[in-house]
Formats: structure tokens, C-alpha cells, sequence
């Protein structure tokens, strides 16, 4: 639908949104949304170039535990809040989760004690700096945000107050708990060479790259195809005699060049999910981060990486697997879930599909 609304020249991401929302008027308020997400992609670019420099104070360590026992980055929390404020004031967001907050954040309207008002009819789920550990040798690093409506019957009732509310916001805030087949949108910005910013709206996925000199997104990968096959594994590979048996058994083939497609694989693997995944959408290949003896769920966490980087993919033309299921159909229990990913080019991740299933 969009390759007849936008030609693929200087098409900057405002315009390629308001043209969108003009086919498809019920996104008329994600455009609201996605220009407060370019805007905070914009200024964490500026923090990330700018930390190496002698007079900036951002690099190193906050001093804190986040809720997943990681020693905080600075950024990680700067860009937490930079991300936090800039949904905030959209008006449009009635709750959002981050890697960097312990719970839910309740972003309720003017009249406090309703959580969610009819205007905030959307949840966001985000990483704000994904590859943290990265940052401070100025590898790249990025930012992953998931969109949601919310559940309708969740408006609290205005006249609650104090305990008798409390069933009804944790029903609002269980409307963080979504699988991703109920994602509206998601989209990464990557902090690299260039800065891009990478989404979906369900239909195709499309990558806008930052003009420095406009100050805009411009649309250089319109619907972007992921190579159906591959031959490039991009795995923390220290992990492999931890990893279950099908999936070794399948790289060690890949390895070998014994695999479906007889291709030999070489390996890539950046440490920062965000930059990872973008090479694979790109050059093809698969990407995991699988479970293993000591965690079975992997390390990445299902509602702010998991699934809004599996809708890119799917939305590219490739797969997002654990192994034994779709990773976007699997419902958190809690915020901070995690779970088994190996995700990109089709007939390559089908082939791992394949040998779990060989394996039952
Ligand atoms: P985050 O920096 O947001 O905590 O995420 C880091 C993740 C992900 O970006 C990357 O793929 C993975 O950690 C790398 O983990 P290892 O260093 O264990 O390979
Ligand atoms: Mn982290
Ligand atoms: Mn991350
Ligand atoms: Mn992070």
C-alpha cells in the first residue's frame, strides 16, 4: 500500500507518516507518536556522538542496579528519561514499560486516578539504549520501541480512590502484557555510521536514514526484503556448548557448509541486538540469542526486544522462532520476561525450526 503513496526520493518520515495516515486514517494518531519517537532518536544520536568527547560526563556508570541485576550505563538512564518524556507529552500514551523501569510507568491524564482516558489510547514498550556496554568504546548501539492500543474496558472509574483502584490499574497495566501479534507498530533507530530509524505499521517494513544537514529522516530503504537465504551466523558463540542440541547441530552444519543450502557461513555478531538485526534485515543471515543450560529463556527480553524486532523481521519477509514457537505469539507473564530469539532469513531459521522439530 505504500509504494503507490510515497516515490522513494527525499520522502522524509513526517511526510511518508502523514501520507500513511491519509490511506489509513485510524493512524492518524501514531503519526502523533512517531514524531515525538524521531525527535527522541534524534537527540539520543547527538548524546551517543557526543559522549566520547573530553567535556561530556555521560560515558561510564550510573552507580545503580537496573531490575535486571545490569550495572546502569549513565545513557541507559539519560535516554530512559529523555524517551519517557518525549511519549509523555504526546498526550497519546495512557502506559509504558522500559528495561530501565522497574513497573509499568502510569502515564495518567490531567485528572490522576485514571489511568488511561479515551485520548491515551496507547501503550509503549521500549529499550531506550539497546547494546549499552557497547557505548562507552562508541560501537553502535540503538533503540527499540513496540506500540500497543490498550484494552478498552481498562479506563479506571474516576470516583476510585487509593485501594479500590488498585484491581483496575493492574488490569491497565497488565495492558503492557500483550503478545506481539498485537503490536500496531515498532521500530528501531540505530546509533552507527549513519543514524537510521527502521518501522512497521503491519504493512512492509521501511528504513529512514538522519540528513544531518535537513535534520530530517529520509527514506532510503523503502520496504525492505530480507534475503531468503543466507550464509551468516551472528551468535555470542561462547555460549555454544550451552546451547540445545538441534541448534547445534545446525550451525555446526552451516559451519561446515553441510547446511540446506550447501553455503559455508561466515560470522558476524556486534553485541548490540539492534545493530545486529539491521545487517541481517540487509544482508540476510540469522541472528539469535538462544536459551541455554543456565537460562532457558536467553538473555533478551520479550516485550521491548523480542517481539517489536520480530514484527521488523516478519514484516521483512523473514522468521522470529525459540526454537519451538513464533516468538510473537507468546504472551508475557511479567514485564521483564525473557526469551529464546533466532530470527532472519526464512529458509535458514526454517531449517532450525526444522531440527527442533526433528528432535521432539
Ligand atoms: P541491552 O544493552 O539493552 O541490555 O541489550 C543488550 C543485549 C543485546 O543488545 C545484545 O544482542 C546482547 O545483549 C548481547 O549479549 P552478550 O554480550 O551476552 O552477547
Ligand atoms: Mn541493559
Ligand atoms: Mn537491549
Ligand atoms: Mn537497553
Amino acid at each position: 500500500v505504500f509504494d503507490e503513496v510515497c516515490e522513494t526520493t527525499g520522502v522524509t518520515l513526517k511526510r511518508f507518516m502523514s501520507e500513511v495516515a491519509m490511506l489509513n486514517p485510524d493512524i492518524t494518531e501514531l503519526t502523533v507518536l512517531f514524531g515525538a519517537i524521531e525527535t527522541a532518536c534524534k537527540a539520543i544520536s547527538n548524546l551517543v556522538k557526543r559522549s566520547q568527547l573530553p567535556s561530556s560526563e555521560t560515558l561510564g556508570y550510573q552507580g545503580e542496579v537496573n531490575v535486571q541485576g545490569e550495572d546502569q550505563k549513565k545513557l541507559d538512564v539519560i535516554t530512559n528519561d529523555l524517551l519517557k518524556r518525549a511519549l509523555r507529552f504526546t498526550g497519546r500514551l495512557g502506559v509504558l514499560a522500559s528495561e530501565e523501569e522497574d513497573v509499568p510507568v502510569d502515564l495518567s491524564g490531567a485528572n490522576k486516578g485514571v489511568l488511561i482516558d479515551e485520548g491515551e489510547r496507547y501503550v509503549a514498550v521500549f529499550d531506550p539504549l539497546d547494546g549499552s556496554s557497547n557505548v562507552d568504546a562508541g560501537i553502535p548501539t540503538g533503540t527499540i520501541i513496540g506500540i500497543y492500543e490498550h484494552d478498552e474496558n481498562c479506563a479506571i472509574d474516576p470516583d476510585c480512590v487509593g485501594e479500590d483502584c488498585t484491581e483496575q490499574e493492574a488490569q491497565c497495566l497488565a495492558n503492557t502484557l500483550q503478545p506481539g501479534t498485537n503490536l500496531v507498530a515498532a521500530a528501531y533507530c540505530l546509533y552507527s555510521s549513519s543514524t537510521f530509524l527502521v518501522l512497521t505499521l503491519g504493512s512492509g517494513t521501511y528504513g529512514f536514514t538522519l540528513d544531518e544537514n535537513l535534520g530530517e529522516f529520509v527514506l532510503s530503504h523503502p520496504d525492505i526484503k530480507i534475503p531468503e537465504e543466507s550464509s551468516i551466523i551472528s551468535f555470542n558463540e561462547a555460549n555454544t556448548p550451552n546451547w540445545d542440541k538441534p541448534l547445534q547441530e545446525t550451525v555446526a552444519k552451516w559451519k561446515a557448509g553441510k547446511g540446506k543450502s550447501g553455503k559455508k557461513f561466515s560470522s558476524r555478531y556486534i553485541g548490540s541486538m539492534v545493530g545486529d538485526v539491521h545487517r541481517t534485515l540487509l544482508y540476510g543471515g540469522v541472528f539469535g540469542y538462544p536459551g541455554d543450560k543456565k537460562n532457558p529463556n536467553g538473555k533478551l527480553r520479550l516485550l521491548y526486544e523480542g517481539a517489536p524486532m520480530s514484527f521488523i523481521v516478519e514484516q521483512a519477509g523473514g522468521l522470529s522462532t525459540t526454537g519451538k514457537e513464533r516468538v510473537m505469539e507468546i504472551s508475557p507473564e511479567v514485564v521483564h520476561q525473557r526469551v529464546p530469539v533466532i530470527m532472519g532469513s526464512k529458509n535458514d531459521v526454517q531449517e532450525v525450526i526444522d531440527a527442533y522439530a526433528a528432535a521432539q
